[in-house]
């Protein structure tokens, strides 16, 4: 508008008012001093605005999670720009997403909204994604800040962390995508981090945020996650998402708890970033967005088992189809992720559509029950055919709850009836995550099916007949059992101990070397692509390496080939993973084409985290791996990095991180050690809005609370609800100030705090009776 800052031109109670939501979706205008609003709407597969409560039909993409098998960022370019054309559309000016946690165990429901259990290539992803939605004018959030890596009690879990971990693995692709990407907006988790709540951490939001890497947007709180406004606001934590109640931070204001400069510099950061959206009238082409979305999903499609080359079919093959997934597919999960999909297609219907011939039987019901009839009849038609399709998979996966890791038993059971019925089954399998394929040994082929969007069906039918070769490669470990660490999780909503430090995915497997069912980086096309002249030069004057090879596609279709370059420290004293990736290519190559590739690293990306002295590269040797997977090791090369090495020799300390096997599981003594603390769980006797229900029953206004959410929230589990923060309670009938007066009074129940909460009551009916009239005379 002008030189002025909008602090400036705006009064208290327009400042106190801008650092929280409009309602649910946009922040609030103050047009006639020249702050619009901004309007957000969540992502990540397709855009999801919620409009007069009902959710807008857009092309559904396939989940980040699948399209990190691409390895291919600029296809991630690709969809980010659908993406952003969708949101222009929409006049919808951030996307809340891409979510860029590093997976942590197979079990976390959102993990089909994450990228990778590697932080570089989910930072890289990332990139591409959040270049494509920025590229149209449009704002992208990266979330969620930080180490929410799991579902269970995510409303108050304490992730406890340690520093090097946090660094080299849970930190390090928002660093990176902050850095490189520059996104408009980060969210902040719900959980707490190290005893203190993300959405009021200076050392996130703060010192690593801004500080250290720069950050120039928005920090906003994820959806209802702030326990504290006011010490959000002091931490960093520009805004509060949804519309929340604002006394506190007014009165905050007055008795100097929050300084005027404070908010300030929140209110400033939310108008200038609402003065970078200008929203403009464009159209969009559905059907074209459904074609790319049938393009992505082709390009991400991982095949790792393929015996006697099975696929691809030929369409003259005497076919059977099984599965009930073949007919209704899972192609993307549910919670805040869910599209209202375009046009949702099926293998069947693409099959019909390609002309082949097959038949038909569904196999399995819905859920986990065995239905005799269907079993039989899934039987029947294997045997009649030489070919079986069979799609399998597990209900859609959803934010708040954990996954189970195992298919359901009745599927179990036709799997294992097909494959001994016919000689020759290819599995399809749909999930959101890795899954228990135990049973692979007894089937011919497998295609790993992420959830591939609303075209997966056109995309899996072109792959299995060879229209397309799969170059889809995992971005995630496939294991053949979890660790034991991993036990751990979703046993205790308080707290999640990370005990495994930075043994995360692939990390921990190579270095224990434990065997699992596919390693990260797998996946197979159709047909020869050899490797050779694989050589490596030592680091030049700027650390730079580079690693060159030649590919060439033996095989008479055109092929994908994903060169993976992984690292490891051979003379430093500290513990490291046996492997780490440290660069990728997707090459295209065309039928007997020949092709030379470069893979550049510079000896920076080495450096490990230490809490004394931060960043420091160790001088000495490095193996370096060009290689197909992870534990692909025909291309060892070996170069040596200038410098000291000081790291210092832990082992006597901390033998299980020296040792690490597929016993590893550090006791919390040694888990100490390494954080250079002791750990508390988190708890108080006081109650706040913070504490769950299951720990405010011994009051009367707590007993009564939980039963009427039980009753509210009858859709939910118990078990889910029990754990939830009484924050999470306030909706139309119970305002913010009728839940601090009731906490009041369940602290200390004195006639004093019984009449507050009978005026907060009292007002809070008014008030709701006012907006409804105020509706009515809208509505009329
Ligand atoms: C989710 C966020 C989402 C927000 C808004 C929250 O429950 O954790 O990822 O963006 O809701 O829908």
């Amino acid at each position: 508008m002008d030189e002025q800052r909008a602090s400036e031109r705006l009064t208290a109670e327009e400042k106190v008012a801008l650092q929280t939501g409009d309602g649910a979706w946009n922040t609030h205008a103050f047009l006639q001093k020249g702050v619009s609003s901004i309007r957000m709407s969540d992502g990540p597969l397709g855009l999801r605005k919620e409009q007069d409560g009902a959710i807008v039909p857009a092309v559904c993409f396939p989940s980040p999670s699948r399209i990190a098998c691409s390895f291919d960022p600029s296809l991630a370019r690709d969809l980010g720009q659908a993406l952003g054309e969708q949101c222009v559309a929409e006049q919808v000016d951030v996307l809340l997403a891409p979510g860029i946690n590093v997976k942590r165990t197979p079990l976390c429901g959102r993990n089909f909204e994450y990228f990778s259990e590697d932080p570089l290539l989910t930072a890289e992803m990332a990139c591409g994604y959040i270049e494509g939605v920025q590229s149209q004018g449009v704002g992208c959030c990266v979330k969620h800040f930080a180490c929410n890596n799991q579902e269970y009690g995510r409303y108050v879990c304490d992730s406890v962390v340690d520093d090097r971990a946090l660094r080299e693995i849970y930190l390090s692709a928002f660093e990176r995508v902050i850095k490189n990407a520059k996104p408009s907006m980060v969210m902040c988790s719900y959980n707490r981090l190290n005893g203190e709540y993300c959405s009021q951490s200076k050392f996130l939001l703060t010192d690593l945020l801004r500080d250290e890497w720069g950050f120039e947007g928005v920090a906003v709180s994820d959806w209802g996650a702030t326990d504290d406004r006011v010490k959000g606001i002091c931490a960093g934590l520009d805004l509060e998402m949804p519309q929340g109640d604002t006394s506190d931070v007014a009165r905050a204001l007055q008795n100097g708890t929050l300084s005027e400069a404070e908010l300030d510099r929140a209110v400033d950061r939310i108008a200038e970033l609402s003065e970078k959206f200008t929203r403009k009238q464009a159209g969009l082409d559905k059907n074209k967005q459904h074609k790319l979305a049938a393009r992505l999903a082709e390009e991400s499609l991982v095949l790792v088992k393929n015996s006697c080359d099975l696929l691809p079919l030929a369409t003259t093959d005497d076919i059977a189809v099984i599965g009930r997934l073949a007919e209704q597919p899972v192609y993307q999960g549910e919670g805040s992720a869910h599209v209202n999909a375009y046009k949702p297609d099926s293998l069947l219907q693409a099959l019909a559509e390609s002309k082949v011939t097959f038949e038909y039987a569904q196999g399995y019901g819905d859920g986990n029950k065995d239905d005799a009839e269907l079993l039989e009849r899934a039987i029947a038609v294997a045997e009649r055919h030489s070919r079986v399709i069979l799609v399998v998979g597990a209900a859609a996966d959803a934010e708040a709850f954990d996954r189970q890791w195992s298919l359901p038993q009745n599927q179990l059971r036709v799997i294992e009836a097909v494959s001994a019925a016919c000689p020759n089954v290819v599995v399809v399998l749909q999930c959101g995550a890795a899954t228990d394929v135990r049973w692979v040994n007894g089937v011919k082929a497998l295609l790993i099916d992420y959830y591939g969007g609303e075209a997966s069906g056109r995309a899996l039918c072109n792959v299995l007949f060879g229209k397309a070769a799969p170059s889809g490669r995992l971005a995630e470990s496939w294991p053949l059992s979890l660790p034991r660490w991993q036990q751990g999780v979703g046993a205790d909503f308080r707290q999640v101990q990370y005990v495994e430090s930075g043994f995360v995915g692939y990390r921990y497997y190579a270095t224990a070397n434990c065997p699992v069912a596919f390693p990260f980086g797998y996946g197979l096309g159709y047909g020869k692509i050899e490797w050779s002249d694989v050589a490596v030069s030592q680091p030049d004057k700027k650390g730079k390496i580079k690693v060159k090879l030649t590919l060439t596609n033996k095989s008479d279709v055109k092929q994908a080939e994903v060169v993976q370059l992984y690292y490891r420290n051979d003379d430093g004293r500290g513990f490291y993973p046996r492997k780490n990736l440290a660069a990728f290519r997707k090459v295209k190559l065309g039928v007997g084409q020949a092709r030379s590739v470069t893979l550049e690293i510079n000896v920076k990306q080495f450096a490990s985290y230490d809490t004394a002295n931060g960043w420091s590269v160790n001088g000495g040797k490095y193996t370096l791996w060009a290689a197909r997977h992870v534990n692909d090791e025909a291309f060892p090369l070996s170069v040596t990095v200038d410098g000291e090495n000081n790291t210092v020799d832990l082992s006597a300390e901390l033998p299980a991180y020296y040792n690490v096997d597929e016993d590893f599981c550090p006791t919390q003594k040694q888990f100490e050690q390494l954080l250079g603390r002791e750990i508390v769980l988190p708890h108080s006797n006081i109650i706040t809005v913070s504490t769950p229900l299951c720990e405010v029953t011994h009051t009367l206004i707590g007993r009564i609370m939980f039963k009427k959410a039980v009753e509210i929230g009858k859709q939910y589990p118990v078990s889910f609800l029990r754990i939830l923060p009484l924050r999470m309670l306030v909706c139309d009938e119970l305002s913010r100030e009728m839940l601090v007066a009731l906490i009041a009074c369940m602290n200390k129940p004195s006639p004093k705090n019984i009449v507050k909460c009978l005026k907060a009551v009292l007002k809070h009916r008014k008030e709701r009776k006012r907006a409804a009239e105020v509706a009515d005379l809208a509505d009329n």
